[in-house]
């Protein structure tokens, strides 16, 4: 097998892409996804201040990588959850590989907010990796808007993306078929998100970190089994196997062709107000976590 660019052996084998890649063909074939993502869907420049939300895993740590190669102004943010199985290792990658790359990271300690998800999990009455997804993006969100920060990004990459679409297409959730995509502009007191990775599957994710030796943490929730989106991953995988370059096609065409349908659809964004304690948007009086805050007997 011999490199698609130049010739000398490959190292990585994309079928999507009907292509092969040495190290350094493939380095360049990663950074340019990333930077047709961020280009074609005018993700941010390099005036923005970027917080990057860094979990140790490899999309978020391929990413702050790939950012901080292309020159852009990037801090992290990593949420310590107090999960005892697992966020120890998360925390410890995260601040291992920002003190080596000189990215400034700043965490956030769930067990110091009352707030430790193992705790949490004990007296929540919905299932926990819906309360832990909504903490995580009302911190992400309080902190960028907090701290004058002008773009949140993630590592969400193809395989969440689509795993996710397929989901929402599954039970034609028009709502979050109106607003999923891998820019959500500045509004209502959210601050602007993107996902600049949404191009690459997790396979160039793990293969990028591979070959930028960049030394990731693989510490599973182990909450997350009973998650809905790892059944549409493998479906998809299936499909893509048998049809290279399936994943990426319908991702895109969704946002070019499908995603129009359901705009006009979703109204949620006309309910949103500060919440009467924080200040965080809500389409309730309360946002959630204030109220997750008194369930846990947080006080103010
Ligand atoms: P997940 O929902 O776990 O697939 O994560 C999607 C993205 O959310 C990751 O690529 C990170 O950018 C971000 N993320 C998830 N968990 C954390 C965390 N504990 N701290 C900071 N960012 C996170
Ligand atoms: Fe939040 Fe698993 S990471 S419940
Ligand atoms: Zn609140």
């Amino acid at each position: 097998m011999k490199c698609t660019r130049c010739k000398i052996p490959a190292v990585v084998a994309l079928p999507s892409h009907h292509a092969a890649f040495c190290r350094d063909c493939f380095l360049l074939f990663a950074r340019r996804l990333v930077e047709r993502a961020i280009e074609e869907h005018q993700m941010f420049t390099a005036e923005d201040r970027i917080l990057v939300a860094i979990s140790g895993g490899k999309d978020s740590l391929a990413l702050s990588w790939q950012l901080k190669e292309l020159g852009y102004n990037i801090a992290g943010l990593h949420i310590d959850l107090g999960i005892p199985e697992s966020s120890p290792i998360a925390r410890q990658y995260s601040e291992r590989f920002c003190a080596t790359r000189g990215i400034p990271l700043h965490v956030l300690d769930m067990a110091a907010e009352g707030l430790a998800m193992c705790e949490v999990k004990r007296r929540a009455r919905r299932p926990i990796c819906s309360v832990c997804g909504q903490t995580k993006r009302y911190f992400f969100n309080k902190f960028a808007m907090e701290n004058g920060f002008t773009v949140l990004a993630t590592g969400h990459n193809l395989d969440d993306e689509t795993s996710r679409l397929l989901a929402n297409i599954m039970r034609w959730d028009v709502e979050f078929l109106s607003d999923q995509g891998p820019v959500m502009p500045a509004q209502n007191g959210f601050a602007k998100k993107v996902k600049p990775l949404f191009r690459m599957s997790e396979f160039e994710t793990a293969n990028l970190c591979f070959l930028a030796g960049i030394d990731y943490g693989y510490a599973p929730c182990p909450y997350s089994s009973k998650a809905s989106f790892p059944v549409y991953k493998n479906l998809l995988a299936e499909l893509e196997d048998r049809q290279p370059g399936r994943k990426i096609h319908f991702y895109d065409g969704f946002l070019k062709r499908g995603q129009g349908g359901f705009t006009a659809q979703g109204e949620k964004d006309a309910l949103v107000q500060p919440c009467q304690r924080c200040g965080y948007p809500t389409s309730a009086g309360e946002c959630g976590v204030c109220r997750l805050k008194d369930l846990m007997g947080v006080t103010p």
